[in-house]
């Protein structure tokens, strides 16, 4: 008891002095920036407040680039998606060396799933469910782009997205409020670091603030409306976590919120997330947000970029707005001097906090790359990371692992190409460093096995449509020849093998900003390919490819195996082999729910009970809330995933039925590895709150573990549950709990639960 009060001592006396440092840094970086900005002309503040296109800057023109020019007279803030610390290098002296105050610059890039050493794309990554890995990769991304000049990230993208027409699902961590929170922390540390000191640390920009994976119709871009209620405790929550975890900075989205664009959205920028959050970083637009205000139908260029300044927006990205109108705002009493000033403030913190005015060039060290970029351990990191991304739908019989034995044809328009191997928005990837899918399997079974390749068909059939799909460097090398003969050249491939192994989906580009699609089935020409694949009688597995869920009925029920690769980055090729082979268990859970059809979307495991449900077990009865034409279930739930191995749950133990506010109770399951292989299982909560003041989801993920175990070996899984778990907003949007009964659910996947229920005590 003594030591534990001795301990207890020593935490509180650390935690003053850490709140004491704090404060003593704090008060340090005001006088500084005050003594600063006391030299600043109103142009060199307002130049703060731009983030221009940084051009196409080459080594040695930095200097007489477009950019320059304006960067020599103090009006540029910073520079984004510039690759090479050489160029970086040479910029950044033009601002400290040449500017009238040295003032040094933000270099910005979206590293948003790794640099050179690329990981899996987000949507894959959350799969892993695994916090630790999905930290080290953010970690491991800092490291590579601040060798390479960089120290600001467009990245951890949080926007809850339940619309898998939307191409950006690729790009955050699905559907889940508790499950996209945990992963915005953890990106968010594996960025920052401990506090942004080290140079391998760099700062994090939250996106896309806010909603944005709302987009109605699931089309980019598009308008999004949305109830107070939903916002809080649907789509706000992973902002926030991240801003609690100490995110730098924020980018607004490009989408209205209640009617007025984020941009301007003051209520957004400024209530919520300075008031009720405490952020205490910048606010960067995404692009041309504020020109683009003159689009949605708000007012002119200077009035949109005022009303973006009044919001509580401190840099603008591209638009030029605040550089061009400012000035001519203060006069007119638009914008006021002081507001120009707090954004300028946060610009010149941030530069602070990254260290910039000790060492411009902490970022700049021209022998990093060398030996921090694309290393031997990212890549082995990266590989187990792909694996680990994976997630196997369906098989059969156990086809899969297959033996490395006999002749294995690899068939279809994703089996021999590099640059969709990476997933979009890999900005820093080098694509002839990536291995086709191919190459990694023929390595994997050297002197064992045969490969037999074909590419048995193009992406689609029209040819506009794969352009669409294939912009950005990643073409697919649209063969010339007819249909009939690729598959045709496919098909006595396929006739001479033992197992197929079908390379398909959707190219790269199909999914990811501006990419979005109204039809999810697998494209016309591939599903002909799998079809005749099918009917030669041979064991087919469809590797499949794609940056979101897709509609795959006729796979599911006709294939023995399907193993879900998402875009695994450039180590995937080695990495499907691994799995492919058994030298991986497949152990990835989907973090989105995956519809039967387009008609049944927005489709999400957390939905409300409604007053009409459908009876359990039914797939249709009249004046209940069903269709005429699909039942409601998802093809595959949320969570969902299979391994080479099988697990099984024991009952559910509570360790009381009752709980009060003040205290907590534990439920545990015993998990058994009962099948053959070693594996990783993601156990998962979920609670219902069953009678609320306002309508509650019909369950709610609360908690999750990642166990591994050998086989046979059996473990106690246990959950602590507290208060705060019980809690949700409320019409007032107060964050409380409510006395009543709850139910908790634990399993493998948001269905096939085990349900025990408690009581929360209380009046
Ligand atoms: C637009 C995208 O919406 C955003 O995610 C990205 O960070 C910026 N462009 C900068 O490239």
């Amino acid at each position: 008891m003594k030591l534990r009060k001795k301990g207890l001592f020593v935490l509180s006396f650390m935690l003053v002095a850490v709140a004491a440092l704090a404060q003593a840094t704090d008060n340090r970086m005001k006088i500084f920036i005050d003594k600063l900005m006391e030299k600043m002309t109103l142009e060199e503040k307002i130049g703060q407040l731009n983030l221009p296109v940084s051009g196409e800057i080459v080594t040695g023109t930095a200097k007489s680039s477009d950019v320059a020019e304006k960067i020599r007279k103090g009006e540029v803030g910073g520079l984004f998606n510039l690759k090479g610390v050489d160029k970086i290098r040479e910029v950044q002296k033009l601002a400290v060396e040449n500017s009238r105050l040295g003032i040094p610059l933000l270099f910005g890039m979206d590293v948003v799933h790794g640099y050179e050493t690329v990981f899996p794309i987000p949507l894959g990554l959350s799969c892993s469910w695994n916090m630790k890995t999905i930290e080290q990769s953010a970690r491991i991304a800092a490291i590579e782009s601040t060798a390479d000049g960089i120290n600001w990230t467009f990245s951890p993208m949080v926007d809850i997205a339940r619309d898998p027409r939307w191409g950006r699902v690729a790009e955050g961590s699905g559907e889940d409020p508790f499950l996209g929170s945990e992963i915005a922390k953890a990106m968010v540390r594996g960025y920052q670091g401990v506090a942004l000191k080290n140079k391998t640390e760099m700062m994090a920009c939250v996106k896309h603030f806010a909603l944005y994976g709302a987009a109605e119709a699931g089309r980019d871009y598009n308008t999004t409306d949305m109830s107070h209620l939903k916002m809080y405790n649907d789509y706000f929550p992973p902002y926030k976590a991240a801003i609690q975890a100490g995110a730098g900075s924020i980018m607004a989205s490009f989408n209205e919120v209640d009617g007025i664009p984020a941009t301007a959205n003051k209520w957004l920028m400024t209530d919520v997330l300075r008031k009720q959050w405490g952020f205490n970083g910048f606010v960067v637009t995404d692009f041309t947000g504020i020109s683009e205000m003159v689009e949605h139908g708000i007012g002119d260029l200077q009035n949109v970029s005022a009303r973006a300044l009044n919001a509580g927006i401190d840099l603008d990205m591209v638009s030029d707005g605040f550089v061009k109108t400012l000035k001519k705002s203060i006069l007119e009493g638009k914008v006021t001097v002081e507001t120009i000033d707090r954004a300028c403030r946060r610009i010149l913190e941030a530069k602070y906090k990254l260290g910039l005015f000790d060492d411009p060039y902490k970022y700049c060290d021209l022998n990093r790359p060398k030996y921090d970029i694309f290393s031997p351990e990212h890549r082995a990191f990266a590989r187990q990371v792909a694996a680990e991304s994976f997630v196997l739908l369906k098989n059969e019989n156990n086809l899969l692992p297959l033996q490395m034995t006999g002749r294995i044809a690899l068939i279809g328009p994703l089996a021999n190409n590099r640059a969709n191997m990476v997933g979009t928005w890999s900005v820093a990837a080098v694509h002839a460093n990536v291995p086709t899918l191919m190459e990694g399997l023929q390595q994997a079974v050297a002197g064992k096995a045969q490969i037999m390749y074909a590419k048995g068909s193009n992406l689609v059939a029209d040819t506009a449509y794969e352009k669409r799909a294939t912009m950005f460097g990643r073409d697919l090398h649209r063969d010339g020849r007819s249909d009939r003969e690729l598959l045709d050249e496919a098909l006595k491939i396929a006739e001479q093998s033992d197992v197929i192994v079908a390379a398909m989906g959707e190219s790269s580009e199909m999914s990811g900003e501006s990419s979005c699609r109204t039809n999810l089935d697998l494209p016309d020409v591939q599903k002909t390919l799998l079809q005749a694949l099918m009917s030669t009688g041979k064991p087919v597995v469809l590797v499949y490819f794609a940056g979101r869920p897709t509609t795959l009925n006729w796979e599911q029920a006709n294939l023995p195996a399907i193993l879900h690769v998402w875009f695994g980055g450039s180590e995937s090729a080695y990495a499907i082999a691994d799995v492919l082979f058994g030298k991986t268990n497949p152990s990835g859970k989907l973090t989105m729910t995956f519809p039967k059809n387009v008609g049944q979307i927005p489709i999400y495991y957390a939905h409300k009970n409604t007053g009409r449900p459908l009876p359990e077990g039914k797939w249709f009865e009249k004046f209940r809330s069903d269709y005429l034409d699909v039942d409601n279930e998802p093809l595959y739930p949320f969570g969902y995933g299979l391994s080479y191995t099988q697990f099984s749950y024991g009952s559910i133990e509570l360790s009381r039925n009752t709980m009060t506010n003040q205290g907590s109770i534990t439920a545990s399951v015993v998990l058994t590895n009962a099948g053959k292989v070693d594996g990783s299982e993601v156990v998962q909560l979920y609670l219902h709150d069953k009678v609320g003041s306002v309508t509650r989801p019909v369950k709610e993920l609360k908690g999750f573990q990642k166990i591994y175990l050998k086989a046979g070996q059996s473990q106690k899984v246990t959950f602590t549950i507290t208060p705060d778990m019980l809690k949700f907003y409320n019409y007032d949007l107060q964050y409380v709990s409510e006395p009543g009964e709850f139910d908790l659910m634990i399993g493998a996947n948001s269905r096939d639960l085990q349900k025990t229920s408690f009581t929360l005590q209380g009046k």
